[in-house]
């Protein structure tokens, strides 16, 4: 089967990474479809629905991801809840639709959205440091249990990439403590994260299961 016919889904196709995502999965002929990822009931409902009107799923995209930056002393209950559920929890949510599918026809991609924050913690963050590093245990496990059956299971970090997200970031924060720390001297591109994520879509990277790739202009090297 060629690229040409496979059928993706996206979360948070509406952020800054998504879009360019969901721009070039169409421009590399796949089709896509986008989903919201909080409720598990939600989740199903809606593949359930896709599946039956698109076909089988494919590709499946794990992107979602939402930020409520505090310091641990002030960090709330919710703001923990919140984060945890819509960042790491909508791995399973999303994952569990779609992968028996990919099992049963021999042939999958899963791409779970990390961040470098996850990797090396961030100020203010315990939150969402702690839920990005929890996709990359998920990523790890899942990609030695469907090895074999050709779907590939893979993580991505993205460093500080020119979105919303990162742009509500107090300027003073951003241009004093953050810019300085990225060696290349600038915000990533969500092209370029787009790219990255075609790639492990495609039949070239089968042999890439079960990685954490750093896309990060150099702000953390291991
Ligand atoms: N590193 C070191 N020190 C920091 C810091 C950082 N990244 N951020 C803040 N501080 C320091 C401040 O300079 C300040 O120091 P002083 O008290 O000595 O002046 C102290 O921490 C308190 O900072 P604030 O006055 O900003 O405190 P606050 O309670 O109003 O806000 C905060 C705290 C919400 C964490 C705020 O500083 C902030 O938004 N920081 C940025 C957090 C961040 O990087 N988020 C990433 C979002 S983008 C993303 O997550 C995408 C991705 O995957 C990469």
């Amino acid at each position: 089967m060629s690229d040409k016919e496979r059928a993706a889904i996206v979360t948070g196709a509406a952020g800054g990474i998504g879009r360019a995502l969901v721009k070039g999965l169409l421009g590399a002929g796949i089709r896509v479809a986008a989903v919201d990822v909080v409720n598990y009931d939600d989740c199903a409902r809606k593949c359930a629905q896709i599946q039956a009107e698109c076909g089988p799923i494919d590709i499946l995209v794990n992107n979602a991801g939402i930020t409520r930056d505090m310091t641990f002393k002030k960090m709330t209950k919710a703001a923990w809840d919140e984060v945890m559920r819509t960042n790491l929890d909508s791995c399973f949510n999303m994952t569990k639709q779609v992968m028996d599918g990919m099992v049963e026809r021999g042939w999958g991609r899963v791409i779970n959205v990390s961040s470098v924050n996850g990797q090396k913690g961030a100020f203010g963050q315990t939150n969402y440091s702690a839920a990005k590093a929890g996709i990359h245990g998920f990523t790890k496990a899942l990609a030695l249990e469907v090895a074999r059956k050709n779907v590939t299971v893979n993580t991505i970090s993205p460093g500080y990439i020119g979105t919303k997200m990162v742009t509500a970031i107090p300027k003073e924060i951003l241009d004093s403590k953050i810019l300085p720390q990225i060696p290349v001297g600038r915000l990533g591109k969500p092209e370029e994260v787009a790219g990255l994520i075609i790639y492990l879509c495609s039949e070239e990277a089968a042999f890439v299961t079960g990685a954490n790739i750093s896309i990060n202009g150099g702000q953390h090297m291991y």
